[in-house]
């Protein structure tokens, strides 16, 4: 028997998808070495957003963290109307765009593109990027092998995709199902999503966050506190302070969000699904304290999960700015004097730092998400 070695068995491995999408450029290239990047956008139909979410490049990434209206890019408009890849033999036919993206990918000296619309179910969710530094390279014959590896990349990201949105269909069910009245606002959930990824956005340089990164915590953000559901309404929605037993049970809802985690993963066969330690780990260790005397553990410092002491910040500066059965709403000038107090003790230094140097877009999300102002 000869020693047959699967060019692809990475793909089977739990790593980021980032680096699954590295490998399968590694093996096109092998081919096909005019292949100098790939990269990945997805669309978020509420927002008409097209978000940066992978690429293959090393260091020179032209396009990190980047997001754009699909509206607002009408090259890309245009494939999808054709419902059909595009090639462009000389990006520089796009010499005098205006758009920040089309000027990025220029000023980095890449030559042709092909780009390929993604679709789940026949649902668009973003495009595949192929970019060269040489012009004229894509053709009849090597598009026949590319487009293969090209549906097998939309294959292994929309599989991810869809595995990670039915997950977090299920845990709003299953929270709809326990709970007649929801026991947290629309509002909150939209704002623990974008304080999230702002905070994340801020702290790109020191903690090297991937886009595929910002974007999980982004979707995970709002479920830390799903262990609430193993919560009676009694102590959950109780109009007045806690006892000190009916605190002890509260602060249950740390183990049990990551308890009900695992029952998922296991009933869904997903324990694999990428990024998902993020998700656990946001779920369990959002009360920790730096000082380490939050629970349930007591970590403290570093052994607290960064997406977990992000989580922290935006839910205690919601929690302050926002009514609850117990408390009133603060302001936002009395909440940001808080998190400096917080700041060292209960709250990452660096985290809260981000959050204070973000007044301006924090009023833009609490604007959009505001539940008393319509249109
Ligand atoms: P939550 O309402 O989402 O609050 C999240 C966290 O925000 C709290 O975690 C706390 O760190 C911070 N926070 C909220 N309000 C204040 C405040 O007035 N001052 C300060 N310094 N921090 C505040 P914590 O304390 O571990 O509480 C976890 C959860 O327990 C809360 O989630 C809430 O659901 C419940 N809870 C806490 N205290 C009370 C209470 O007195 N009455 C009721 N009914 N529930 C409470
Ligand atoms: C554009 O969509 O404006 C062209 C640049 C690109 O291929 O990303
Ligand atoms: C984000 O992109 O989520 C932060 C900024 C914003 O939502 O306005
Ligand atoms: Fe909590
Ligand atoms: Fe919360």
């Amino acid at each position: 028997m000869f020693d047959y070695h699967d060019t692809l068995e990475e793909l089977n491995k739990n790593i980021p998808l980032n680096n699954k999408l590295r490998y399968v450029h590694n093996v096109l290239k092998q081919h096909y070495d005019f292949i100098d990047r790939l990269s990945i956008a997805i669309h978020d139909p509420t927002t008409d957003k097209l978000k940066t979410f992978l690429h293959s490049s090393g260091r020179d990434e032209p396009l990190n963290h980047y997001q754009v209206k699909l509206a607002e890019a009408p090259s890309l408009l245009e494939i999808l109307k054709q419902g059909k890849p595009r090639i462009v033999a000389n990006v520089n036919i796009f010499q005098d765009s205006k758009r920040t993206h089309t000027k990025k990918i220029l000023a980095q000296g890449y030559a042709a593109s092909y780009t390929m619309p993604m679709y789940i179910d026949s649902i668009f969710f973003g495009f595949l990027f192929f970019n060269s530094y040489q012009p004229d390279v894509f053709n009849a014959e090597n598009l026949h092998y590319l487009d293969l590896m090209g549906h097998l990349i939309m294959m292994v990201v929309g599989h991810d995709l869809t595995s990670t949105r039915n997950l977090i269909a299920t845990i709003k069910t299953a929270k709809e199902m326990v709970h007649r009245r929801d026991f947290e606002t629309g509002t909150h959930l939209n704002h623990m999503a974008h304080y999230s990824r702002l905070i994340a956005l801020k702290l790109v340089d020191k903690y090297h966050f991937t886009d595929e990164y910002i974007e999980k915590l982004f979707l995970f953000a709002p479920l830390h506190d799903i262990g609430k559901i193993g919560i009676p309404d009694k102590v959950l929605l109780k109009p007045g302070k806690l006892t000190d037993d009916e605190f002890e049970h509260m602060k249950t809802h740390t183990i049990i969000g990551r308890e009900m985690i695992e029952k998922m993963l296991d009933n869904f066969e997903l324990q694999n699904l990428t990024s998902i330690e993020i998700l656990r780990n946001i779920a369990e260790y959002h009360h920790e304290s730096v000082n380490g005397k939050g629970y349930p553990h007591g970590l403290s410092g570093q052994n607290i999960p960064i997406e977990s002491r992000i989580i922290a910040v935006a839910d205690v500066f919601d929690a302050l700015t926002s009514k609850r059965p117990y408390k009133m709403a603060w302001d936002n000038n009395e909440a940001f004097a808080m998190l400096e107090k917080l700041s060292n003790q209960q709250l990452d230094n660096d985290c809260v730092k981000a959050m204070l140097d973000s007044r301006s877009e924090i009023e833009e999300i609490q604007q959009r998400f505001d539940e008393t102002h319509f249109g």
